[in-house]
C-alpha cells in the first residue's frame, strides 16, 4: 500500500507532488465551442495566488492540459478558466466540455507564471487571437486594479468569441474587434507605429498570428524585450535543429533528429522515460541535465530552474545551437 504525503496550507490540502483537488463551481458557454469554468476548494479555502497571465495543468481525461488563468490572481477562492473544445485533439479538452459536470473533483498543477505584464511599462498594447483571449482577460483584470493604460485588439473566427463583454469592460472600451484577417493586419502594422515609448506588447493566439505580430512589431522597430508571447502546444513550437544526447551512465550517444523530440529520440532509442501530456506542461518527463546547454520551451520549469540548467523537459526542450545535451541515464 502506497500513502501519498501531503501538506496542509491555510486549511487547503495540497498532497506532495503539488496537486490540488478541486470541484467545479461554476460552467458557463462562451462562443460556440468554448466552456468557461469556475473550480473552488471544496472547503472553501483560499486557494494561491498567481501572477496574472498564469496558467493552470489540468488532469483531464487522463491527460494533462495548460488553461489560462482568466483572474488577475489576488487572493482568488476561485479559479477561472476557458476550454476551446478541439474536435481532433487529445482528447482533454472533449472531456472538459462533456464528461465533466458541475460539483465533479478536478486535479490541477498550483499555478505557474509564463506570460506575466511588466509592472513598469508606460502602456499594454493586448493583442489576441480566439481562445488567446484568456491570458490576456488575466492582463486586463490586473491593469484595472493597477490602474494601467490598455489598448486591446481581438480577432477572432465569427463564431468563437469569448469574453468580449468583459474586455470591453475591463479596457475601458479600448478595444477594437476584428473578424476579418486583412481589417486586422491592415489596423495591426498602424496601431504598432502609433505607441508611445515605454509600450509593452503582449499576444497570445495561433502560431501564425503570433509569428505575424512578432515580426511586424520588429519591422517596426520595437525591440525584442517589449515584445512578449505565449504559446501553448508542441504545435506551436518550430521543429529545432538537430542535436545529440550523451547519456551519461549508459555510455551512449542518440541523435535527435529536426522536427523529432528528445523524448520520442530516446524512446526509439529503447530509453524509457515517465511522461503526460508531452507538450512542456505536466513536469512528468522531467529528467537531470548534467552537461550542456538546453533551450527551455516548457512551461512548467519557472526561470529560476531554467536558468539552474539542471534539469530539462524532453518532451519538447532542445540543446542550444550545436551543443550535445548530457543526462545522468
Ligand atoms: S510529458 Fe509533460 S512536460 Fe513532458
Amino acid at each position: 500500500m502506497s500513502v501519498a504525503a501531503s501538506t496542509a496550507v491555510g486549511g487547503r490540502t495540497i498532497a506532495a507532488d503539488g496537486v490540488l483537488t478541486l470541484v467545479v463551481c461554476g460552467i458557463a458557454k462562451s462562443g460556440s465551442n468554448i466552456r468557461s469554468l469556475t473550480l473552488t476548494d471544496p472547503s472553501g479555502a483560499p486557494l494561491p495566488a498567481y501572477i496574472p497571465g498564469s496558467h493552470l495543468v489540468v488532469e483531464a481525461g487522463g491527460r494533462r492540459n495548460a488553461y489560462s488563468l482568466t483572474g488577475d490572481g489576488t487572493n482568488p477562492s476561485e479559479y477561472e478558466i476557458s476550454v476551446l473544445r478541439v474536435p481532433d485533439g487529445s482528447g482533454g479538452s472533449r472531456w472538459l466540455h462533456d464528461e465533466l459536470d458541475f460539483g465533479d473533483e478536478l486535479r490541477v498543477l498550483a499555478p505557474r507564471s509564463a506570460f506575466p505584464p511588466v509592472a513598469r511599462a508606460a502602456k499594454h498594447l493586448l493583442i489576441a487571437g480566439g481562445i488567446g483571449i484568456t491570458p490576456i482577460l488575466s492582463h486586463l483584470h490586473a491593469a484595472r486594479r493597477w490602474g494601467r493604460n490598455v489598448q486591446v485588439l481581438y480577432t477572432h473566427r465569427p463564431d468563437d468569441a469569448a469574453h468580449v463583454d468583459e474586455v470591453a469592460a475591463l479596457s475601458g472600451g479600448n478595444i477594437e474587434v476584428f473578424t476579418a484577417r486583412a481589417a486586422f493586419m491592415e489596423r495591426l502594422q498602424v496601431v504598432l507605429r502609433e505607441q508611445p515609448i515605454g509600450t509593452h506588447l503582449y499576444v497570445c493566439g495561433p502560431a501564425a498570428l503570433i509569428d505575424h505580430v512578432c515580426e511586424s512589431a520588429q519591422a517596426s522597430g520595437w525591440p525584442a524585450s517589449r515584445v512578449h508571447s505565449e504559446r501553448f502546444g508542441i504545435d506551436a513550437l518550430d521543429p529545432g535543429d538537430p542535436f545529440l544526447v550523451r547519456l551519461t551512465e549508459s555510455d551512449r550517444t542518440v541523435a535527435v533528429p529536426s522536427g523529432v523530440s528528445m523524448l520520442d529520440a530516446l524512446e526509439a532509442d529503447g530509453v524509457s522515460i515517465p511522461n503526460l501530456c508531452r507538450q512542456g506542461v505536466c513536469g512528468e518527463c522531467r529528467i537531470p541535465l548534467s552537461g550542456g546547454t538546453a533551450i527551455h520551451r516548457d512551461l512548467y520549469l519557472s526561470d529560476t530552474e531554467k536558468t539552474a540548467a539542471d534539469a530539462v523537459m524532453p518532451c519538447v526542450s532542445r540543446a542550444a545551437d550545436g551543443d550535445i545535451l548530457e543526462v545522468p541515464l
